[in-house]
């Protein structure tokens, strides 16, 4: 009998490799595509020599905005359909501290987003700086909310209520007015509202979801970001009480996120692409030496997959400085990070 000869290579998916994708500065700048990006999630979706597809994941620092929301913006932005089951924010593990703690005052962000993806999260009473401004309004001297925000926020019963944590979910709108809250906060006894320590070191926790000193938007240089409201609120801090602040990161380059990171392209790769077996190799892109590369390459240390750590020139890191990380291989844009890692594999 005749075999047809097909026009076009069959669509094949490698099993051997997969990416993992940063979003600012790698995919996206001030919330639009990097030129390069379209055509390159088209070609490991098949568009290439070979017709090979390969896994991939997203792993952000960014946030603000749920998981299912966030996918649809990508997909508009990308012209490609992304997956929740593919996406990873700055407080996507989050999530799971929704388990040990039920009080806690949530950080930033626009209007309500964080609230609801809080909620979404499971935790059962979650506290704005808006319903604590809404309640007593000198908390803020010099911030006043609109009529929408009072609208939105909640009275809060500042005699009875005990914050066990306190998250920052997104960069903060109004930095004045947040850290005067969180400051207020950590300066209670064990988050309780109207008790105010006297020693200042018995405060709840304080959860950042990164640490991006800077970060990569539309603007030519780089933008402060999350990092630097917590190295600002830990110095105030020291200022004010003479007691030192620690508090705490999730994002890149915490271990904790790559290993989340894992578990995800795991289960992405089975249910999507049905592949049982971990890859050999994982080509993380990224544009910021401090999280990306360093994440990927300590996790790789520890790790049975070899993590490869790609830096593209599209963001963060400028050519002609030498990264304080460097990674296993520069490429100025995503599309040639792909075309590399999809070659070296043939
Ligand atoms: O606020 C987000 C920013 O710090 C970094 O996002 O996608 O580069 O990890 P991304
Ligand atoms: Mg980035």
């Amino acid at each position: 009998p005749q075999i047809a000869t097909p026009l076009t290579p069959p669509m094949v998916t490698s099993a051997d490799f997969a990416f993992v994708f940063d979003i600012d500065g790698v995919l996206l700048r001030g919330g639009k595509p990097i030129p390069e990006a379209v055509q390159a999630m088209k070609y490991i979706n098949g568009e290439n020599p070979w017709g090979v597809t390969v896994p991939y994941v997203f792993l952000t620092n960014g946030g603000g905005k749920t998981e299912a929301e966030r996918c649809l913006d990508l997909s508009r932005q990308l012209e490609l359909d992304v997956h929740p089951g593919q996406f990873i924010c700055g407080h996507t593990p989050m999530r799971e501290m929704a388990e040990r703690y039920n009080t806690v005052l949530v950080v930033g962000g626009e209007g309500e987003k964080c609230r609801i993806v809080a909620e979404e999260y499971g935790f059962k009473n979650v506290i704005t700086p808006g319903d604590i401004i809404k309640t007593k309004q000198d908390t803020t001297p010099f911030r006043k909310l609109t009529e929408e925000e009072y609208k939105n926020s909640r009275f809060v019963d500042l005699e009875n209520t005990q914050i066990e944590a306190v998250f920052v979910f997104a960069d903060s709108r109004d930095w004045a007015g947040d850290q005067q809250i969180i400051m207020d906060t950590l300066m209670t006894v064990e988050g309780k509202l109207n008790k105010r320590s006297e020693v200042y070191n018995e405060g709840p926790p304080c959860f950042f979801s990164h640490n991006d000193l800077i970060w990569s938007t539309s603007h030519d240089y780089s933008r402060i970001g999350m990092g630097a409201l917590k190295t600002s609120l830990e110095a105030v801090y020291k200022a004010v009480t003479g007691k030192d602040l620690n508090t705490f990161a999730f994002g890149k380059p915490q271990m904790g996120t790559f290993q989340f990171a894992t578990r995800l392209l795991q289960e992405w790769r089975q249910k999507s692409h049905d592949i049982a077996d971990p890859p050999s190799t994982v080509y993380f892109i990224g544009d910021t030496p401090e999280s990306d590369i360093r994440g990927t390459n300590e996790f790789n240390k520890q790790s049975d997959i070899d993590w490869y750590s790609i830096l593209v020139k599209t963001g963060v890191w400028q050519e002609g400085t030498i990264p304080r990380y460097p990674p296993r291989k520069i490429c100025d844009n995503v599309y040639d990070a792909i075309k590399f890692a999809v070659e070296r594999e043939q």
